[in-house]
C-alpha cells in the first residue's frame, strides 16, 4: 500500500504569474493499494469514519488523473482501493487543491503501474494535466519552485532557497473562484512596458527572497499580469491588503488565481494574526485564516 501526501501550493507570488511556486504546510492525504477486479473509492473523514463520496467517482480528479494516466500508457489496470483519508486543502480557493489531486492522482497510478515514470515525467505530465506548471512543480518538489516549460512540454525546474525570517499569514474567503474563470478575464497580449514591468519585479522577488533582503518585497512583489484584473473579483482585498500593509505586513499578493490573499509577515511578529482577525471579521465575507510553513519537502510518499 502507498501512502501519499500532497502538499498546498500557492502560484505565481505577484509577479511570477504561471512560473512561481510555493508548496505551503497543509495536505491531503491519499492512499492506494492494488487489487485485483475491484474498484474501489473511500473517503474517510479525520477520525477514519467512511464519509458519503461528496462527488461521484467520475467527478473526482484524482481519479480522473489516474484513468488518463493508465491512458497515457496504454495500461489495463486490473483494479486497486484507494483511500481519500485528510483533505485539509481547500477547494478552489486559490491554494492548489486541483494540482494536489492531480499529482496524487499521478503517483497513485504510477505505483499501480509499477514506477514507470520518472520524477521528470511526473512533472512534464502534471503540467500537461494543470496546463500551468507552477502549482504542480511546487507540490512535486516543494519549497518555492521556478518552472520554466520548453517547447516540447519539457518542464526545468530551480528551487528557490528563501532565507530564514518570512512566513506566510493565508486569508481564504468564503467563497469559491474557478482558475478557468479568473483566467477568463485576463488580457490576450500585454504591452511590452508591461512585460518589462513583471520580468523585472519577478527577478528582483526572487533574490530579495534568497538574499533576506526583506524591505524590497514591497516593490519587487508589484504585477501588471493577473492581480490589476484579479482583484476585482475579490470584494474587499485592497482593504485587506491595506489592513496588514498598515499592521507590518511585507508585502501582499492573491494566492494563485484567488481568491485566497497572502501578507507576508517577518517571523518575529508573533501576534500579527491577533491583531488582523477582528478587522476581517468587519469585512463582507467571511474569512478563515492560517499561519503556514513553507513545505519543503514537497509530496511525500510511504510504502507501509
Ligand atoms: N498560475 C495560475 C493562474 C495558477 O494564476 O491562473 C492557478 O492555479
Amino acid at each position: 500500500m502507498l501512502r501519499i501526501k500532497v502538499p498546498a501550493t500557492s502560484a505565481n507570488f505577484g509577479p511570477g504569474f504561471d512560473v512561481l511556486g510555493v508548496a505551503l504546510g497543509l495536505y491531503n492525504e491519499i492512499m492506494v493499494e492494488k487489487a485485483n477486479g475491484v474498484f474501489e473509492f473511500i473517503w474517510e473523514d479525520d477520525s477514519g469514519n467512511v464519509m458519503e463520496a461528496p462527488v461521484c467517482a467520475e467527478e473526482n480528479l484524482v481519479l480522473t488523473t489516474m484513468a488518463s494516466v493508465f491512458n497515457q500508457f496504454s495500461f489495463k489496470c486490473p483494479g486497486y482501493k484507494l483511500w481519500s483519508k485528510s483533505c485539509a486543502i481547500p477547494v478552489s480557493r486559490g491554494l492548489g487543491s486541483s494540482a494536489a489531486s492531480i499529482v496524487a492522482g499521478i503517483y497513485a497510478a504510477n505505483y499501480l503501474m509499477g514506477g514507470k515514470m520518472t520524477k521528470e515525467e511526473i512533472c512534464a505530465l502534471a503540467t500537461k494535466f494543470e496546463g500551468h506548471p507552477d502549482n504542480v512543480v511546487a507540490c512535486i518538489e516543494g519549497g518555492m519552485v521556478i518552472s520554466a516549460v520548453g517547447e516540447d512540454g519539457e518542464v526545468t525546474s530551480s528551487q528557490v532557497l528563501i532565507a530564514p525570517g518570512l512566513k506566510l499569514f493565508v486569508m481564504v474567503p468564503d467563497y469559491k473562484l474557478s482558475t478557468h474563470m479568473a483566467r477568463s478575464v485576463l488580457p490576450d497580449s500585454y504591452t511590452r512596458a508591461d512585460m518589462v514591468y513583471n520580468v523585472s519585479h519577478v527577478a528582483m522577488l526572487v533574490t530579495a527572497l534568497c538574499h533576506g533582503d526583506f524591505s524590497k518585497l514591497r516593490v519587487a512583489l508589484g504585477d501588471r499580469i493577473h492581480q490589476p484584473y484579479r482583484l476585482r473579483l475579490i470584494p474587499g482585498a485592497e482593504a485587506i491588503f491595506e489592513i496588514c500593509r498598515r499592521e507590518g505586513s511585507l508585502g501582499e499578493f492573491v494566492s494563485g488565481a484567488g481568491p485566497t490573499l497572502i501578507a507576508l509577515v517577518p517571523e518575529e511578529d508573533t501576534n500579527f494574526a491577533e491583531r488582523i482577525r477582528p478587522k476581517l471579521e468587519t469585512q463582507v465575507l467571511e474569512w478563515k485564516t492560517y499561519e503556514l510553513e513553507i513545505c519543503h519537502s514537497g509530496v511525500s510518499l510511504e510504502v507501509i
